[in-house]
C-alpha cells in the first residue's frame, strides 16, 4: 500500500475517490443549504431576516422558551402548543432542523445583539415592581436561604458556599464546606437555615456526594448527602452528617440529583431526590432516588414516618414516584409541603406532598419522552396521585417559595414558581389544592434556579446564566389608583 501512495499517480486518484464519494454522501445528506429550508418553512412567520414579523424575532438573543440546542430542536421538531408554533415533526428530518439551529445560531452570532440586563421596572396585575441585582458574577446559583433580612446564603453549584451582607456579595466562599463532585447536573445543591438558627446555628447543605472507594476509579458512584454546620466568620466549621444513602444505590449518572431542603411547623426536615435518570428507581422503595425524604433535623428518623418498620424500604422516605423534584415549599398556614418536579416533556408537576404516597414517575406522567415517544396512555392510575397542576409543554419548573411577610400584601400565601429553561417567575394562587390562576411576573431576565421570598418580605431570584440574585420589591400597588 505504502508503495502504491508514494507513486503519485496513485494518490491523487485515490484522493478524487474519496472526495467524490464525500460530497455523494454529503448532497445526499443535505440537498438543501440551510438558508434555503429557512426561507421555505420558517421566514413567512420569522422574517426573511429573522427579524420577526407574524412570529418573534431569531436573532434578539432571547430565547423564550428554552436556549440550547435541544431546547430549540425539540420547539421546532414538536412545535410549541398554545402559541401557534407548529410542529414540523412530519416535514423536517432532525437533520434538517439541525443545520437551520446551525443556521439561527451563525445568524445571532453575526447579529452582534447580546441578552438585555434584567429590566429595572415589571408590571404585574397588582403591582409595579422595582428589580435590583443584588450579586452577580456567580458562576450556577442554585440555592438562597437567610441568616436575617439583611444577611442571605448562596450555593453556587461549583461548590462554593457566599454570603451576601447588606447588599453586596463578600468576595471570598466560605472556607470548609465539603467537597461536591461538581459534574453534570451535580454539585454543591441546596441551603436552608435552622428554624431555630438564633438558639443553634445549624446551617443545612445538600451535594452530590462521590463515593471515596470508587468501584470506578474514574467514574465514581455518587448520590445526594445532607449536612449541617455552623458558620464561624466565613468558616464553616463542626459538621455532621444528617442523610447519606446506603453505598450500594450510589449511581455512576451525574443528572437528576434534586435537591431541596425545607422545615414544616413540627420541625420536621424535608429534602427530595431525584431519580438519576433511572426512571423505574422512584417506583423502588430500597432506593433513595426517585423520592421526597423526611427526617429529623439530627439526622434520626421519625418514628412516624409512612414505611417505617417495613423491611423492603428506606424509612426515611416520605412520598415516592418523583422525578426530578427541584422544587420545595411549606405553606405558611397549612404547613402542609409543595413539590415541583422536573417531568419528561410536557410532564413538569405541582404536588401536594402527602405521607406514603406515590406520584407517578415513571408509570403515568403527562409527559411523553424527549423523542416523542408515549411513556404513559393515561395521565391518570388509581393508588397514584394526580399532579394539582402540571405544565404541558415543561416550563422547566424550579424552586418554588410562599408569599409571606407584609409587603406583597395582595399576594400573601400565593407560591412563586421559578422556571429555568422558559426563564419565568410565575405566580399561583392556591385554594385547597387547586390552582385557581398563575400569572408570569418576570419572564426572560435568565434561567431561574431559585425563588425565595426572604425575611424583609422581598422576593429573590436566583438566575443561572446570568450567575445573579435579583431582588423584587413593590412600588406600588396598581389597585388603588394613581
Ligand atoms: C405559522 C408561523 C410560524 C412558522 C411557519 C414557524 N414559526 Fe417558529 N414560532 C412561531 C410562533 C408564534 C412562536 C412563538 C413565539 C412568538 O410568540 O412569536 C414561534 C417560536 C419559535 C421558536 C422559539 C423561540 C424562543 O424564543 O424560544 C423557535 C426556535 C422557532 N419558532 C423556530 C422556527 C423555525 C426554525 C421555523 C421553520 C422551520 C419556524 N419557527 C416556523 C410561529 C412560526
Amino acid at each position: 500500500m505504502l508503495q502504491f501512495m508514494k507513486s503519485n499517480r496513485m494518490y491523487l486518484l485515490f484522493v478524487a475517490i474519496a472526495v467524490c464519494a464525500f460530497r455523494t454522501l454529503f448532497a445526499a445528506e443535505s440537498p438543501v443549504p440551510a438558508e434555503a429550508l429557512y426561507q421555505t418553512n420558517c421566514a413567512s412567520c420569522h422574517g426573511a431576516k429573522l427579524e420577526g414579523g407574524n412570529a418573534q424575532s431569531l436573532v434578539d438573543a432571547i430565547w423564550q422558551f428554552g436556549s440550547s440546542r435541544s431546547h430549540i430542536l425539540r420547539n421546532i421538531k414538536y412545535g410549541i402548543a398554545d402559541f401557534s408554533m407548529p410542529a414540523f415533526e412530519s416535514a423536517l428530518s432532525d437533520d434538517q432542523i439541525n443545520q437551520i439551529i446551525g443556521f439561527l445560531f451563525d445568524a445571532e452570532k453575526t447579529s452582534g445583539v447580546t441578552k438585555p440586563p434584567p429590566p429595572e421596572k415589571i408590571y404585574t396585575l397588582d403591582y409595579e415592581i422595582r428589580v435590583e441585582i443584588l450579586a452577580q458574577g456567580l458562576d450556577v446559583p442554585w440555592g438562597i436561604s437567610f441568616l436575617a433580612p439583611n444577611h442571605a446564603l448562596v450555593t453556587d453549584r461549583s461548590g462554593e458556599l457566599r454570603q451576601i451582607v447588606s447588599g453586596a456579595l463578600l468576595p471570598h466562599p466560605v472556607s470548609g464546606t465539603p467537597k461536591v463532585l461538581h459534574e453534570g447536573q451535580g454539585g454543591l445543591l441546596d441551603v436552608a437555615v435552622d428554624p431555630e438558627y438564633t438558639e443553634n446555628g445549624w446551617i443545612y447543605l445538600a451535594y452530590s456526594h462521590a463515593l471515596p472507594d470508587a468501584r470506578n476509579e474514574n467514574r465514581p458512584g455518587a448520590m445526594t448527602r445532607l449536612v449541617r454546620g455552623r458558620l464561624k466568620d466565613n468558616q464553616w466549621v463542626e459538621e455532621q452528617i444528617v442523610f447519606e444513602a446506603p453505598k450500594e444505590s450510589y449511581l455512576e449518572t451525574r443528572q437528576h440529583y434534586g435537591c431541596r431542603i425545607v422545615f414544616d411547623p413540627n420541625g420536621y426536615l424535608y429534602f427530595s431526590i431525584g431519580e438519576r435518570g433511572v426512571g423505574n428507581h422512584a417506583q423502588d422503595l430500597s432506593r433513595p432516588n426517585g423520592k421526597v425524604h423526611r427526617i429529623h433535623r439530627d439526622g434520626s428518623i421519625p418514628a412516624d414516618n409512612p414505611f417505617v418498620g417495613r423491611n423492603d424500604a428506606l424509612s426515611t422516605i416520605f412520598t415516592y414516584g418523583n422525578r426530578n423534584p427541584q422544587g420545595l415549599a411549606v405553606h405558611p398556614v397549612t404547613g402542609k409541603v409543595w413539590e415541583t418536579e422536573h417531568g419528561p416533556m410536557g410532564g413538569d408537576e405541582l404536588n401536594l406532598i402527602a405521607p406514603g404516597k406515590n406520584y407517578g414517575w415513571p408509570v403515568v406522567t403527562y409527559g411523553r419522552n424527549y423523542d416523542g415517544a408515549i411513556i404513559s396512555d393515561s395521565p391518570n392510575k388509581a393508588g397514584i396521585e394526580s399532579p394539582s397542576l402540571y405544565w404541558k409543554p415543561s416550563i422547566a419548573v424550579c424552586g418554588i417559595d410562599f408569599v409571606r411577610g407584609s409587603l406583597f400584601p395582595r399576594w400573601r400565601n400565593y407560591l412563586l414558581v421559578g422556571a429555568l429553561k422558559y426563564e419565568e417567575v410565575r405566580l399561583l394562587d392556591i385554594k385547597g389544592n387547586r390552582v385557581l390562576h398563575q400569572e408570569i411576573i418576570l419572564k426572560n431576565a435568565g434561567r431561574v434556579r431559585d425563588v425565595a421570598c426572604g425575611p424583609d418580605g422581598a422576593l429573590y431570584v436566583v438566575l443561572n446564566g446570568p450567575g445573579m440574585v435579583l431582588r423584587l420589591t413593590p412600588v406600588r400597588d396598581l389597585n388603588e389608583g394613581p
